[in-house]
């Protein structure tokens, strides 16, 4: 398993491109499963997700091309002759299970394994149940798997989410697109991504509104056709770069940021002091003046803070003037990082969803072991303005959520490396 090492010290300065969204993407691709023709994705991110993603599709008939180094995207699943997600791909990525709805709607059955737990929480499935239940599924659990099926086909119904779940509302939304009438989803989540797969899916003939707010509806058609979309930016990729002036010092330009995709995080950060301009070409951040503020940070569902910037604000945190709390109210076990930065000096109290960080002068590196995704990029940046040198095992975490990292931190001025194992 490759390590990834960072030396601490010096200041940041350049541009770095923002990639496009690895949660658009991931439920982008599941969308061409409701049609019988082509639908192609440009933008798309170059992550070991979108890899693994691409294969369940194939393994369902699917077939997929990818150009441009991965950019571009072309699914096709004309002819789909399997119609079982197997557990030894679901458990890799809990994404896998976007392909219910979609398949349900379009073959009227599915099989779909249960993803199993993982590392920040248990992340169970029944909102996804629930809504496609209320479209008129017959879901039953057996052996581990969602066995799934609709054969007089699915009809609109009005759907209320108790929580306003990414993954539900994709399902959800996905399948209602080919269900006989109206469906009414509320308290449906409000993310980008939610936004971006509505515009693509209406690129294929879907009939959607309401998308981007806690209320969508959809009016059922026979079929979709192709279309080709470009993966809005990665909002979580950006909120993750703008930090790394943040803490290290310095200024940077993430490209093809727009305020509008994290605006709760922009408004954190300049509590905290630091600046964010929106150029033409995306958001520069720097710090406004010496030391940054502590601030308190709850996550929410969007348009709230982002639950997948948690890590990587508390990185920043660590080295603040002051107390700062953050309550984590989305995932029960997404504190697995806090343990990790103490090891670099960091003075964190974790008790149940609140991590209470005293701020500390400086830190120092050491030798230290992502966890989950987010965790791991949090390690990193902590280790660029850390005395020192960190060394981040485990970095396949880091492989599924941020393309070329090493890359893009080192053309604006970290010293960091891959050590291959
Ligand atoms: C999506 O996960 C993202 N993943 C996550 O990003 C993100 O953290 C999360 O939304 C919240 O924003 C993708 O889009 C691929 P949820 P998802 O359904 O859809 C509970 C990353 O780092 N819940 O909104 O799984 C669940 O257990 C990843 O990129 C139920 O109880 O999130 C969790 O506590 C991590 N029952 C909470 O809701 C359900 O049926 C949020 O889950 C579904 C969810």
């Amino acid at each position: 398993m490759d390590s990834i090492v960072v030396t601490g010290g010096g200041e940041l300065r350049g541009e770095i491109p923002i990639a496009g969204a690895k949660n658009a993407c991931l439920t982008l691709m599941p969308a061409t499963l409701l049609s019988e023709e082509p639908l192609t994705l440009t933008n798309a991110p170059r992550l070991s997700d979108i890899k693994t993603m691409t294969q369940l599709l194939e393994s369902l008939g699917a077939e997929a091309a990818s150009m441009q180094d991965g950019q571009v995207l072309t699914m096709s699943s004309h002819d789909l002759d399997n119609h079982v997600a197997e557990y030894d791909i679901v458990r890799k990525m809990r994404a896998s299970n976007l392909v219910l709805g979609p398949m349900l709607a379009r073959l009227g059955h599915a099989v779909v394994s249960l993803p199993g737990g993982c590392a920040i929480g248990a992340r169970p499935m029944d909102l996804h149940i629930y809504g496609l239940e209320k479209l008129g599924a017959e879901i039953d659990l057996r052996d581990g798997y969602l066995h799934a099926k609709a054969p007089r086909g699915l009809k609109g119904a009005e759907i209320e989410l108790s929580f306003a779940s990414v993954g539900a509302t994709e399902n959800i939304l996905m399948a209602s697109t080919l269900a006989k009438g109206t469906t009414v989803i509320r308290n449906a989540a409000r993310e980008p991504e939610i936004v971006d797969l509505a515009t693509c899916l209406r690129k294929m003939g879907a009939q959607i509104e309401g998308d981007g707010t806690s209320e969508i509806v959809v009016q059922g058609v026979d079929r979709l056709h192709g279309a080709t979309h470009p993966v809005v930016t990665d909002r979580i990729e950006l909120g993750t770069y703008m930090l790394a002036p943040a803490i290290a010092g310095g200024e940077v330009e993430c490209l093809g940021g727009r305020i509008s995709l994290v605006e709760n995080f922009c408004e954190k950060l300049d509590a905290a002091g630091i600046q964010v301009e929106e150029t033409k070409r995306g958001l520069k951040v720097a710090r406004k003046n010496g030391r940054v503020s502590a601030v308190d940070v709850t996550t929410e569902p969007f348009p709230g803070f982002p639950t997948d910037l948690q890590a990587q604000m508390m990185a920043m945190l660590c080295t603040a003037e002051g107390t700062s709390t953050l309550h984590e109210t989305i995932f029960e076990n997404r504190f697995m990082h806090a343990p990790e930065l103490t090891r670099m000096g960091a003075n964190i109290e974790v008790h149940g969803g609140t991590a209470t960080v005293h701020g500390v002068e400086k830190l120092k590196g050491a030798p230290v072991m992502a966890t989950d995704l987010r965790a791991s990029v949090s390690l990193i940046l902590a280790g660029m303005a850390a005395e020192g040198e960190t060394i981040v095992s485990r970095v396949y975490h880091l492989d599924r959520g941020y393309e070329k990292v090493v890359r893009k931190l080192s053309s604006i001025g970290a010293k960091i490396e891959r050590i291959k194992e």
